[in-house]
């Protein structure tokens, strides 16, 4: 029980790395309020979660501070794990790029991640064991076709964290941010493939695609008591995928 009466915020939780964070940290002791946009299955995705609660909320709105971060504190009466996930992929080539996918990318993958991030500092503080854990991507440090803002965001993300955990380590607060490899996620339908998947698979010298309890075994580390001297960390949990050049 890593983390036995702790509130948690889990966004992007209705699938993927999201959902099995949420399961994993609720399964530890902590009481987890998992956010995902509306019409994605949330409640469904956990019922049978217990210390789970959902909240319907997009993290780009304007009130989305005040839904997900002033709401979990009115109804738990403390945060003290705030674990910004929630990402889109978006985009193409550079030159037919459109304004809108641009956007709509860094406000999904790093504005709402700032904006949760400041909303929940106090609130951290307050909790004497603060812990801001951000997922990035491969992607921040590396690049592929296409991924011109998925790459902009994600190393946005790190840039972000790195700030985040020298402003507030006076405070007790930790803040690390996660670089996952090739997950099979509803990002990543394309590993629906068998060829496609056994391309990203043999890129990881462990020849395997990971799976979102890879990612959450990381973040639930970084959450726990065990991580409470590591801050300003990116930690690749990429099967090694990077290794490479
Ligand atoms: N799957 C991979 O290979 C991979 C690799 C590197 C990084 N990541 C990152 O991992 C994170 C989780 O993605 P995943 O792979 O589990 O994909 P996923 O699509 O299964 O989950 C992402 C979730 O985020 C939610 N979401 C999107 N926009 C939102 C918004 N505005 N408000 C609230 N929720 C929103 C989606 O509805 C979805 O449920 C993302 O940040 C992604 O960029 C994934």
């Amino acid at each position: 029980m890593r983390l036995q009466n702790r509130v948690a915020v889990i966004t992007g939780a209705a699938s993927g790395i999201g959902r099995a964070s949420a399961a994993l940290f609720a399964s530890e002791g902590a009481h987890v309020v998992a956010v995902d946009l509306p019409g994605k299955g949330l409640a469904e995705a956990h019922k049978d979660h217990q210390g789970v609660s959902t909240l319907e909320a997009d993290v780009s709105a304007a009130d989305a501070a005040d839904r997900i971060i002033e709401g979990t504190v009115k109804a738990q009466g403390r945060l003290d794990i705030l674990f910004n996930n929630a990402g889109v992929a978006l985009g193409g080539p550079v030159e037919s790029l459109s304004d809108a996918d641009w956007d709509r990318t860094m406000q999904v993958n790093l504005r709402a991640h700032f904006i949760l991030c400041r909303a929940a500092i106090p609130h951290l503080r307050h909790s004497g064991q603060g812990r801001i854990i951000n997922v990035a991507s491969v992607m921040a440090e590396g690049t592929d076709y296409g991924l011109a803002a998925y790459s902009a965001s994600k190393a946005g993300v790190a840039g972000l964290t790195r700030n985040l955990a020298l402003e507030l380590g006076k405070s007790g607060i930790t803040a690390n941010y996660i670089l996952p490899g090739a997950i099979v996620t509803g990002m990543t339908t394309n590993f629906d493939d068998p060829a496609i998947a056994e391309i990203w698979a043999k890129k990881s010298p462990l020849r395997r695609l990971g799976e979102p309890l890879d990612i959450a075994r990381a973040a639930l580390f970084l959450a726990s008591d065990e991580a409470s001297f590591i801050t300003g960390h990116g930690l690749n949990v990429d099967g090694g995928l990077m290794l490479r050049v």
